[in-house]
């Protein structure tokens, strides 16, 4: 009894692993464990034993009959989930061809924002980042906008509490930049900004890229001349420039720098208002009082900076004319790019 015991278990627990099919699977059980089984057979028999080995032969039988009926689930939940069972395997076309997978990729404001950090990394500028939750300090005071001074008034700032804000430019990580680093200094500085505004063209969250460039002789010539080659490989080789002069706390003398309008190339056209030019950022040569207080010697350095919205780049590069088209996330809108 033993023995039979033995081999119907070890044959079975072989025939079992070797299964690859649901409907053999079941074969075998029936083979084994059904009314006519092997095992059921055996189970059958014990009365016919004498009475002392009864005991012992039906508690080995009974945990054979255990064992195997475990084994037997375990696979069929194994074939089930990763196997295929034969009539499956018949119903398949492998000659349909695949679905392919949605595709995700780099949203535009990334793409223009990788687009210009390429064109200023070409020309040596290190790439830096700084906080978007900000000091008053930093974001306003250090950047020469005294408590109390109006110019403050044309940012629409989200205060955090009374001396600590979500920064409404870039122009902060300019003194961060300089409190940490010596002239010679050449970076821009791109990020998320954030202004109590909401329009066509404005946005809450919106990112800018800053620039600035300090060092010994630096002049408003230089300026120019990053800017325009900047402005060329941005938007072709025929955009051209004007500086018109404007006031930044920061920056004296200040300038907003134009472009010729993308869709009319100057000639005048409803976008540009029949001017010819559209404003695409701010500069300046840094201002005395902002390179003291980023520890920096006015006598010895001079240094420019600028500063552009990557909205306001991509929008004008793409004819995009409402700013939620950027943060909608429409896939009809953003599969363009
Ligand atoms: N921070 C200015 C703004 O958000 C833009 C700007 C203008 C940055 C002139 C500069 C600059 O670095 O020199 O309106």
């Amino acid at each position: 009894m033993k023995g039979q015991l033995e081999t119907i278990y070890h044959e079975g627990c072989e025939a079992v692993q070797k299964i690859s099919d649901l409907k053999a699977l079941e074969e075998i059980r029936v083979k084994i464990l059904g009314r006519k089984g092997s095992l059921t057979a055996l189970l059958h028999g014990l009365k016919d034993l004498p009475s002392e080995k009864r005991a012992a032969a039906g508690q080995m039988a009974n945990e054979v009959k255990q064992q195997l009926s475990r084994l037997i689930e375990k696979r069929t939940v194994e074939l089930k989930n990763f196997g295929w069972s034969s009539d499956m395997k018949q119903n398949i076309d492998s000659t349909l061809p695949g679905r392919p997978p949605e595709m995700g990729r780099l949203h535009i404001l990334n793409c223009t924002l990788r687009e210009i950090e390429d064109i200023f990394t070409a020309m040596g500028f290190a790439v830096v980042e700084g906080p978007e939750v900000e000091t008053d300090y930093y974001n306003f005071e250090s950047m020469n906008f005294p408590a109390e001074h109006p110019a403050r008034d044309m940012h629409d700032t989200f205060f955090i509490s009374d001396k600590i804000l979500l920064r409404t430019h870039t122009s902060p990580v300019q003194m961060r930049l300089m409190e940490e680093q010596s002239p010679p200094i050449r970076a821009i500085m791109p990020g998320k900004t954030y202004r109590v505004d909401d329009d066509a063209t404005h946005s809450a969250m919106f990112h800018q890229v800053e620039g600035l460039l300090v060092d010994r002789e630096v002049s408003f010539a230089e300026l120019k001349a990053v800017l325009a080659l900047f402005i060329r490989r941005m938007f072709g080789e025929e955009a051209q420039l004007r500086f018109r002069p404007s006031f930044f706390p920061f920056t004296e003398p200040s300038a907003e720098v134009d472009m010729t309008c993308v869709k009319c190339a100057g000639r005048g056209c409803s976008l540009c208002k029949g001017t010819g030019w559209m404003e695409i950022l701010g500069a300046g040569m840094v201002h005395p009082k902002v390179l003291r207080a980023g520890r920096i010697d006015p006598e010895t350095y001079t240094g420019f900076a600028f500063g552009m919205g990557v909205e306001r780049i991509a929008m004008l590069k793409y004819g995009i004319d409402n700013i939620r088209l950027f943060f909608e996330n429409d896939l009809r809108f953003l599969e363009q790019f």
